[in-house]
């Protein structure tokens, strides 16, 4: 049972990256938190230096949803939940995707997704409020060479937009993040490793990444009651890469403003 008086919020993937930055955000900001994710051992560690709670969860399993949504019954309703989890993929082209990888990445990112908005969003429907925010990514607002990724992303955008209208009478208010190039491990790796051609920061307007943590105060503050009249929306944290990217044509955005008046 929670007795903290605190509200409580389940973050999805909440072990590493963005979901472990929105963790520990959430935490500082007074919120009870609840690390789900499928690396047991991290979720631990991430709770326990929060003072949360840590929960097992398999975002590819039905049936490991409802486990983990009914042991958070516990803690009494659940004011925020949080989706972070995702899986990626490499860039390939369509014949050189395994189908295995295809349908894995579909039933994490998006069936995964909708079952833990319909665990948690069902609950809080019944109990007349909650805030969900789900996280897409700029890969759901354009062309990208991930197509099961893109794919499931934009997909993730428009079951926010559902869900939303769903159960916006119910007092249950349901968004999206979608971030740009952010700095977790996993990225600040594969641009060590030279995987990108280029750093990804090139092509922001603001010429850089975004920070884990940057992306965590888009979600908090849509998680918290401060968006209280904010739902169905998918708000975009890409250090300005959407409005950069159609300046390529054009040789790409200035490099600074020290241009003759
Ligand atoms: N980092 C970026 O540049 C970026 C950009 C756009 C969108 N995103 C999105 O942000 C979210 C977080 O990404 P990240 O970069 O922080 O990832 P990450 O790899 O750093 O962390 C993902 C977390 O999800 C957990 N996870 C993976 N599969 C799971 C499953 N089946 N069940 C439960 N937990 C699972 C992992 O254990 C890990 O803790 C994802 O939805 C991702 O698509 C990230």
């Amino acid at each position: 049972m929670n007795t903290s008086g605190k509200a409580v919020a389940v973050v999805i993937g909440g072990a590493n990256g963005i979901g472990e930055a929105t963790a520990r955000l959430m935490a500082a900001r007074g919120w009870q938190v609840v690390v789900a994710d499928r690396d047991a051992e991290a979720a631990h560690r991430v709770a326990d230096s929060v003072g949360g709670h840590a929960v097992a969860i398999d975002l590819g399993s039905e049936a490991s949803i409802d486990e983990a949504a009914s042991w958070i019954d516990g803690l009494g309703p659940v004011a925020a939940l949080v989706v972070a989890a995702a899986v990626f993929q490499d860039v390939l082209p369509p014949i050189d995707l395994p189908m295995a990888a295809w349908d894995r990445t579909v039933q994490i990112n998006l069936t995964g997704t909708y079952l833990a908005n319909r665990a948690f969003g069902t609950r809080m429907a019944q109990h007349g409020r909650g805030s969900i925010v789900n996280i897409a990514s700029i890969a759901a607002l354009g062309s990208f060479p991930v197509h099961a990724y893109a794919a499931t992303k934009r997909a993730v955008v428009s079951l926010t937009e559902g869900l939303a209208g769903e159960w916006g009478r119910s007092g249950v208010r349901v968004n999206a993040v979608s971030p740009g190039s952010t700095l977790v491990p996993r990225v600040a790796g594969r641009i060590a490793s030279g995987r990108y051609a280029a750093h990804p920061g090139t092509f922001t307007a603001l010429g850089r990444v975004v920070e884990p943590n940057e992306v965590a105060e888009a979600i908090e503050f849509l998680a918290s009651d401060r968006a209280s009249a904010i739902t169905g929306v998918n708000l975009v944290v890409d250090a300005g890469w959407q409005v950069a990217s159609t300046w390529a044509q054009y040789g790409g955005v200035r490099a600074s403003s020290q241009q003759a008046g």
